[in-house]
């Protein structure tokens, strides 16, 4: 950004704290299509945690568990269950990211320090957001390795067919009333501009309501819809997230491929459990979002929801809780021409949500 001394060039990786990181790596290896491409642990010299790097195309996800008693990551697993303590973002200066943003108001989590290895330098620093999640900031402009120093690889990256490709969104989840100062920290710490927003009349169904802001940044290769719970005659979504997370956390993440279809075939295929969409949601569909490419008795066979605007159409569809607790999950979604939200989607995907909660009494 040019009036802020530095650029965020887009998401750089998730960092997800995980009570047993091999057994998670495993999980998202084999079912969601993910390579194992670099490891950190006692072999390396990591006395204190492990890590596994998976990697698809531009997606990068850090899985860390620790491996003593005495840790901040296990006190983080202790209170959230498995979840995403880091939205790292690629940046051009990691120092000038850092002292923007704590100049602005924002809390240090890491002063900006280098790490290298023979293959070069990096330079990380870090700021707290919301609850208790962080957004580092890499600047990895001098280091040609697969992922970050003090990284062993494992796997070369590799290009696959019908994939995921990079990141569309991340979406934090607020207690009521957090919403708005959570926008405000990020319009005032990293200058981000409100990018998308619906509020409790568009979508509540009978039980569940939410409002929700998407914050951009400048380039808008980062957004970041921020949610709320609203009174609805029962307990909301957003609410149940937030009373088993037990803070505002990271609620979903938006994974984009070119082929939903076929990534979303492959992914059942392999175990993948995906929200229902009531059969009644495709009667009907071409006259609400346009004439599309896709065959809707296919569609309605996966379960993949369809939204248009003025731009074009999106495809989208969403995994269950990938944890025991209800709480963080998956969208896979195919833009074709639409930049928003599925807006005319939350109402059928809400229903199919609430079938999941009342099953779990939490409605
Ligand atoms: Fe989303």
């Amino acid at each position: 950004m040019k009036n802020l001394g530095y650029e965020i060039k887009g998401f750089d990786h998730c960092e997800f704290y995980v009570g047993n990181a091999k057994q998670a790596s495993h999980f998202y290896k084999q079912t969601l299509g993910f390579e194992i491409i670099a490891y950190r642990g006692l072999e390396t010299g990591s006395r204190e945690k492990v890590s596994y790097v998976l990697n698809q195309d531009k997606i990068n996800f850090v899985l860390t568990s620790p491996l003593k008693r005495e840790s901040s990551i296990g006190m983080h697993i202790n209170v959230h269950g498995d979840g995403i303590r880091d939205v790292a973002f690629e940046v051009n200066d990691a120092k000038a990211a850092w002292k923007n943003s704590v100049d602005r108001g924002a809390k240090s989590i890491q002063k900006p320090k280098e790490i290298s290895d023979p293959m070069g330098f990096v330079i990380v620093s870090a700021v707290a957001t919301f609850g208790d999640t962080i957004h580092s900031f890499i600047e990895r402009k001098n280091y040609s390795g697969p992922f970050l120093p003090g990284y062993e690889t494992v796997n070369p990256k590799k290009k696959k067919a019908n994939s995921l490709h990079h990141i569309d969104h991340i979406v934090g989840n607020q207690a009521e009333g957090q919403m708005i100062p959570v926008c405000n920290f990020y319009e005032k710490v990293f200058n981000w501009q409100r990018f998308w927003s619906v509020d409790d009349k568009d979508i509540n169904t009978d039980y569940s309501s939410l409002r929700s802001i998407v914050m951009a940044n400048e380039n808008q290769k980062v957004k970041m819809p921020i949610n709320e719970p609203a009174k609805g005659k029962r307990k909301s979504q957003i609410q149940e997230f937030i009373d088993y997370y037990e803070s505002a956390g990271i609620q979903h993440l938006a994974l984009s491929t070119n082929n939903i279809l076929e990534t979303v075939k492959n992914f059942k295929s392999n175990g993948v459990e995906f929200l229902n969409t009531p059969k009644f949601y495709y009667e009907n569909l071409e006259s609400r979002v346009g004439k599309i490419d896709e065959n809707i008795d296919e569609l309605s066979k996966y379960g993949i929801l369809v939204d248009s605007d003025e731009n074009g159409y999106l495809l989208q569809i969403f995994t269950k809780p990938l944890q025991d607790r209800p709480t963080l999950f998956f969208e896979i979604i195919q833009r074709k021409g639409s930049s928003s939200f599925g807006k005319g989607n939350f109402k059928a995907l809400f229903q199919s949500i609430e079938k999941e909660q009342l099953k779990r009494g939490n409605l």
